[in-house]
């Protein structure tokens, strides 16, 4: 049986992860965060010394991996082998990692089958690089979550002080600017928007007016 499936990929800090959450809350779907799939990968490698090019090792590590995600109208949970994951995902140095493990790819394809089982009725919504174009390329509603750089910035920046992490803004940037040229331009999955992508910019509008444009798309797709 085939469900519905609605992806919504682009760069970091586009706002993607809070407007999955909305629109899967509004039609009760399932919801997929691909990117905490690559920063548990990170995370797990770095904790046990891997070097993030030992393709093999990471692999087998990805291979063991069992995940799902929860959520509420506040926050999305990631349950990693039955246990909540807390906040350590979200620093700078594991989504570095996570973009290194990114690159290689036995890495994605040892974890595609983990990101397909997800799809489940009745449907899903998720978000990452390649939902689209690689994932899932016959999803119902593709969605590309573009801003500018120093709009994500400022976004990520805010949501690490709230988890009380201390660090410049001047730092963010460069993190992510580093970030979108290795995701861009990486030979496998790149992250580009799917040729039947609805490309819509969040530079300035709020998560609930990008939901607010989804929820036509949806709609207009008889999807809600
Ligand atoms: O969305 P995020 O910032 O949590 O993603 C962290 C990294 O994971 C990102 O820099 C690239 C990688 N990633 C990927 O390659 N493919 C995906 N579908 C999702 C994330």
């Amino acid at each position: 049986m085939t469900v519905p499936i609605i992806t919504i990929d682009g760069p970091s800090g586009a706002g993607k992860g809070t407007v999955a959450r909305l629109i899967a809350l509004e039609l009760g779907f399932h919801l997929l965060d691909s990117g905490a799939i690559y920063r548990i990968l990170g995370l797990a490698a770095t904790n046990v010394e891997l070097k993030l090019d030992d393709v093999d090792s990471l692999v087998s590590l990805s291979n063991s991996l069992e995940l799902s995600f929860p959520y509420d109208a506040e926050s999305t949970q990631i349950m990693l082998n039955g246990a909540s994951i807390g906040d350590q995902l979200r620093t700078q140095a594991v989504a570095d990692a996570a973009s290194q493990v990114a690159v290689h790819p036995p890495v994605r394809d040892a974890l595609m089958s983990l990101q397909r089982r997800q799809a489940r009725a009745p449907g899903l919504v998720g978000d990452g690089r390649d939902l689209g174009t690689i994932v899932f390329p016959d999803a119902d509603l593709k969605i590309f979550l573009d801003a500018s750089v120093e709009v994500r910035a400022e976004r990520r920046y805010l949501e690490l002080i709230q988890s009380s992490q201390t660090v410049e803004r001047s730092v963010i940037l460069r993190d992510l600017e580093i970030r979108d040229v290795r995701d861009r331009t990486r030979k496998v999955a790149p992250l580009v928007p799917a040729n039947d992508a609805h490309v819509i910019d969040s530079s300035d509008k709020t998560a609930a007016q990008v939901a607010a444009d989804l929820r036509d798309l949806c709609q207009a797709k008889g999807l809600a």
